[in-house]
């Protein structure tokens, strides 16, 4: 087998996976899910998702690519040959993924040149939805928004030049300098956001409990939701990372850092966010309930807003948090890009350079059609469908097929264990055989309920209220495309050794 390419360090690892994990999510969606969902109360069924399926299916995942040594598919195939697909369908969702999460960064970038003048005005949300994006209705396209164009090429020119310099010259360098940077530019955003007035009162919303909330089955799937889609796991990213690993690297011992690093984030992010929140509302004298948002919302409308009203340093504030969008943007696009780098790689015995250019230039190709005037309207109904159902289903059928299917866990258990500190228990066995597919099946449910029975009792039963023909379009061709591209990719012929032996490996393995 030829030599895999291998992080430097150990903390380059841990950069590079708590860079892909600290990304959009950590800052803008947990702190509104938190609120909405039981506020202080809802750190129970966020911890409790956090060590029954966040940590063991991280250890799980680190277990893999460290064993099996390769890309997802690869990781997959060589675990079992008929599970191939798994590892693909999980790119080819990290795929669309990475075409709309650059598109935000490049909003985060504009941002961060506008808060220099303060050039969105005082009406924010017309500003964001109107002034810059100039979005026209659902389903049409209008013509490309330069303002979202220019810097959407940047992100990928970075992007790729980083991937194209390789894990530890590319993606292990930008990390350790990135993630130390963003840390700093937060915990400064957090320290002017707690000392200012009101932020108190934007605190105590946050924190205080709603035990009345933890009966509700939603709380739980959106824990569930929240711990998947912030920890970067069931898309083939962490599996691809932890491939490049050393053979002497501690794999639990690593995850419970990742994840404990990562809720860290997520909590402080929580902190700033809801201190600033708490300052806005009384500012304006309103309730923190009519100021809370979350997603685009929360980073394009009402920051700006907030911004506008600091009391100094208006635009140094505005560009720092920005700025740090943007950080903690591009360290998790690396990390989604580089699933389908690295399969396209394996899979077709491609160099590096190539991957990148094919992989990452078709990938920046499509991302066009969310910089035009349509842009917010198709990334709305992606994303949704995407992280709604691409969680839920991806994650499902990963641990049943592991768990149940396969029965490797004990065999990855094992493994772990040979090299790790820390020894798996038989918590880890019952997380991933039993906790995590009862909780990710009613979710499922929850969301097929939700999305296909409710559109038959209203008229505006869809996401949004969308109307039928954009969801179709916009939502479940996406979701069912990804599924179908991953099968094509599946039936292609391996050029490179998998190490498999099948009919088709042992002819090309005899003749080398
Ligand atoms: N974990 C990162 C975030 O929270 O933004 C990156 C990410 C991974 C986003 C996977 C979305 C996703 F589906």
């Amino acid at each position: 087998m030829e030599a895999r390419s291998q992080w430097g360090t150990r903390a380059g690892f841990i950069l590079a996976a708590v860079g892909s994990a600290v990304g959009l999510g950590n800052i803008w969606r947990f702190p509104y899910v938190a609120y909405e969902n039981g506020g202080g109360a809802f750190f129970i069924p966020y911890l409790i998702a956090l060590l029954t399926a966040g940590i063991p299916i991280l250890i799980m995942e680190f277990t893999m690519g460290h064993k099996y040594r390769g890309s997802s598919p690869l990781t997959f195939r060589r675990m079992n040959k008929r599970t191939e697909i798994i590892g693909w369908w999980g790119v080819l969702v990290a795929f669309v993924i990475s075409t709309y999460y650059s598109v935000i960064i490049a909003w985060a970038i504009s941002y961060a040149v506008f808060s220099v003048n303060l050039s969105w005005g005082s009406d924010t949300t017309s500003y964001f939805v109107g002034d810059y994006l100039q979005v026209v209705d659902p389903g049409q396209f209008g013509s490309f928004v330069p303002g979202v164009l220019i810097p959407l090429l940047i992100v990928w020119l970075i992007v790729l030049g980083i991937l194209f310099r390789g894990v530890k010259r590319g993606i292990e360098i930008a990390n350790r300098i990135m993630i130390p940077l963003l840390v700093i530019v937060f915990l400064i955003i957090v320290i002017r956001a707690i000392t200012l007035p009101g932020a108190f009162s934007g605190l105590e919303a946050f924190f205080q409990p709603d035990f009345s909330q933890i009966f509700s089955g939603t709380v739980w799937v959106q824990a569930y939701g929240q711990i998947f889609f912030s920890l970067s796991i069931a898309f083939a990213i962490m599996i691809t990372y932890s491939s490049y690993l050393p053979r002497k690297s501690d794999l639990t011992n690593n995850a419970f850092i990742v994840g404990f690093g990562n809720s860290s984030f997520e909590l402080l992010a929580g902190i700033g966010v809801f201190a600033v929140l708490g300052f806005m509302a009384t500012q304006s004298g309103l309730p923190i309930d009519d100021v809370a948002a979350g997603g685009v919302g929360l980073a394009f409308m009402v920051f700006p807003e907030i911004i506008n009203q600091f009391p100094a340093f208006n635009q140094l504030f505005g560009f720092l948090f920005f700025a740090s969008l943007v950080l903690a943007g591009i360290t998790s696009l690396l990390s989604i890009t580089e699933t389908y780098v690295a399969g396209l790689a394996d899979k077709f015995k491609i160099s590096r350079g190539k991957s990148v250019l094919f992989g990452g230039g078709t990938a920046a190709i499509i991302s066009l059609v969310f910089a035009t005037q349509g842009g917010l309207n198709f990334l709305d109904a992606a994303d949704y469908f995407i992280n709604q159902f691409g969680v839920a289903v991806l994650g499902l059928v990963e641990v049943v097929v592991i768990a149940w299917f396969l029965r490797q866990l004990r065999d990855l258990r094992t493994h772990a264990d040979e090299i790790s500190d820390i020894k798996l228990g038989s918590w880890w066995n019952i997380s991933l055989g039993l906790i995590t597919p009862v909780v990710l099946g009613y979710m499922l449910f929850q969301l097929f309920r939700d999305n296909l029975l409710r559109r038959f009792d209203t008229q505006t039963g869809n996401y949004e209220g969308y109307p039928d023909s954009f969801i179709l379009y916009g939502g479940w061709s996406v979701a069912i495309g990804a599924l179908i591209i991953a099968i094509v990719f599946t039936s292609m012929k391996w050029k490179n050794n998998t190490g498999v032996a099948d009919k088709e490996q042992s002819s090309t393995k005899e003749a080398k």
